[in-house]
């Protein structure tokens, strides 16, 4: 069932309250793959109801950022949901979640801003302004379903540990379920922004996993210093690749890491002409 309003939405989600069934949320921006499809069907495993919000949400995307062109495709998104069993398609407009729109400085709106120890790093540095648009989405979209559990892909780490520590602080009574990176056989890994890519920039976007599982084979090879760990990483760049980062954080705070271990997380992101694509990987064994 395709929903616009917030007001519909409630009305559902306290009809099911109220008969005592679990809720789901997976909330994306649209454009569904089959990355989003395992978040959804693992939801519609565990959780008596389904929502998928879909909503490109404008206030996480920074100035001169692919607010405009960035892809949307509802009408594929609301059959793919369909298919798969979800309850509800959320898709509202911009105007029914920032009614205030013409005020939308954070000087004028609630914003929930995450601590600047998660977001003065990785993508956060070079997107200021990202995390709080996402957190202040997330929560609004946790007001309006009140999910039992949410899912959200291990794709964009630094969001779902950001989301976490949200969740956390403030006492959001949902559980956070974090979903593993879906890959092309190639080793890419999904995301919506992979429709801007040529089949060159295809081929040069493999830089990125190649890179992370030659670390994870050298790590599991005994080796954890990560200066030694980046070494290799350059000789898979050429002149098509802009590198961003490749960093080694904590797994729960995102610290910094000088030597390797199973809690440690490689970040990458680099830019192939102007998509700028990210991927990650946890070094744990087993
Ligand atoms: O990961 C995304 O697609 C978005 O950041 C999210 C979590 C749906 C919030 O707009």
């Amino acid at each position: 069932m395709l929903i616009h309003t917030i007001k519909e939405v409630r009305e559902k989600i306290e009809e099911w309250k109220k008969q005592g069934l679990t809720i789901g949320l997976v909330p994306t921006m649209g454009a569904l793959h089959n990355g989003h499809l395992s978040l959804i069907k693992k939801c519609v495993e565990k959780c008596d109801k389904t929502v998928v919000s879909v909503f490109v949400n404008p206030i996480q995307f920074c100035p001169g950022e692919d607010l405009d062109k960035y892809p949307r495709t509802l009408d594929a998104d609301e059959k793919l949901c369909k298919d798969a069993g979800v309850d509800i398609v959320f898709a509202p407009s911009p105007q029914e979640m920032y009614p205030d729109a013409q005020m939308m400085s954070n000087d004028f709106f609630t914003y929930v801003i995450p601590p600047f120890f998660y977001t003065d790093k990785l993508c956060g540095k070079s997107r200021v302004g990202h995390f709080d648009g996402v957190c202040t989405v997330v929560n609004k979209l946790f007001n309006i379903v009140q999910p039992d559990f949410a899912f959200f892909g291990e794709k964009d780490r630094q969001q779902l540990i950001i989301l976490k520590k949200m969740v956390k602080d403030l006492n959001i009574p949902v559980q956070i379920i974090p979903c593993p990176i879906v890959r092309e056989e190639s080793g890419l890994a999904l995301s919506s922004r992979n429709k801007y890519l040529s089949d060159n920039d295809k081929k040069n976007a493999l830089a990125l996993s190649k890179i992370l599982f030659n670390i994870k084979a050298c790590y599991n090879n005994g080796i954890t210093d990560v200066k030694a760990l980046t070494e290799t990483a350059y000789s898979y760049l050429n002149n098509n690749h802009s590198l961003e980062y490749l960093e080694f954080r904590d797994a729960e705070n995102l610290e910094e890491k000088k030597t390797a271990d199973d809690n440690t997380v490689v970040f990458i992101a680099l830019k192939i002409g102007d998509v700028r694509l990210i991927d990650n990987i946890s070094l744990a064994r087993g």
